[in-house]
């Protein structure tokens, strides 16, 4: 038997008898109580570390058990673990998803057995597909927000700095560090944060867009190979997440900018720890907190309502609700207000 054939045969073989290839963690007591199945797409990346932590903390005395997989970045891994956990019968569904295209399918799937199913920091379902069955939410800072915050803050920065137009050819040159290809955060980043720095009168010029996957090496390697081949023109980062951010500034140290060498802004996202430290250490321009315990607690809060049989609403929930889209919003960071980042 060949290797593809053997690990399609093998994986099914797990799918039917609901065991999960990549193994799945448990948190809090699920003796008489109802269980929340979780598949997020990578334990390895920093901001879901944070926000599935928060969702385990609350279900440690929370009225819901977790069973929680990682799919580890891998769409055949996200659906052998959804696949699993249906098999084995969770009774709320939390998926953190990778594959779009699959939306409807995993709906049709919790319909079929009458259970709640929320799509978590991830691209919405369609309006036409949320329409589809009562019980399906999606809960999403409301990205937009965290474009505009770079935009500003980039924008900020070339009308306070004579200098800030390193080429002088008039332009903000700039490099986009993309997160996920076809994930609702990554294309919402990259485009309001440089539709903001135009709407504010400036022309703008993209030197590179480079997709690095929302880790910090892959940025690092990317924009030291930018940096070499047009440094000069370089006047602005962004950066999808602060993770890319940090990997970006990495490179630029290690290229004599920074420092003592010439500055280049870059901006991020999330506010992580580390992120924060550079905004201290005056590398990183500006972040966005992307609040970790925010998501975590308002998945939670929506599992406990299903539970009670309460009723999903702006009050209830505690945040702006759209149609069955639940936004968190996003708090700008600078050098200013760093104890805003604290959670
Ligand atoms: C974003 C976050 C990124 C990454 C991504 C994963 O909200 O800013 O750092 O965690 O989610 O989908």
């Amino acid at each position: 038997m060949n290797k593809k054939l053997l690990s399609l045969v093998l994986i099914s073989g797990l799918i039917v008898s609901g065991v999960f290839a990549s193994g799945a963690q448990e948190s809090g007591d699920s003796a008489g109580k109802k269980v929340a199945g979780f598949v997020w797409y990578n334990y390895a990346d920093t901001f879901i570390t944070s926000a599935r932590t928060v969702v385990a903390n609350e279900a440690v005395n929370g009225p819901v058990a977790l069973l929680s997989t990682d799919s580890q970045n891998d769409i055949a891994m996200q659906a052998n673990n959804i696949n699993a956990l249906f098999a084995k019968k969770v009774d709320y569904i939390c998926i953190n998803n990778i594959s779009p295209n699959d939306s409807a399918s995993m709906i049709q799937k919790a319909k079929d057995q009458n259970i709640p199913i929320l799509f978590v920091n991830c691209t919405s379902p369609t309006e036409e597909e949320l329409a589809s069955y009562d019980k399906v939410y999606h809960i999403s800072s409301a990205a937009e927000q965290s474009g505009w915050i770079q935009g500003d803050a980039v924008s900020e920065y070339w009308k306070a700095h004579s200098d800030a137009d390193r080429n002088g050819n008039g332009k903000l040159d700039y490099i986009m560090l993309v997160g996920m290809q076809g994930n609702y955060d990554s294309q919402m980043r990259t485009d309001k944060s440089i539709e903001r720095v135009v709407d504010n009168g400036i022309e703008v010029n993209c030197l590179q867009e480079m997709l690095c996957d929302w880790q910090r090496g892959k940025a690092m390697n990317q924009v030291a190979s930018v940096l070499a081949a047009n440094g000069n023109d370089i006047d602005a980062i962004f950066a999808n997440n602060d993770d890319m951010a940090l990997g970006a500034i990495e490179a630029l140290k290690a290229s004599g900018y920074l420092g003592d060498g010439p500055y280049i802004p870059v901006v991020g996202v999330d506010a992580t720890k580390v992120g924060v430290q550079a905004i201290e250490e005056g590398t990183l321009l500006a972040t966005s907190l992307n609040n970790p315990v925010t998501l975590g607690k308002t998945i939670y809060k929506v599992l406990t309502l299903l539970d009670e049989g309460q009723p999903i609403t702006d009050e209830t929930v505690g945040a702006t609700m759209t149609g069955k889209h639940i936004w968190l919003d996003y708090v700008a960071i600078t050098k200013d207000n760093i104890e805003d980042a604290a959670y």
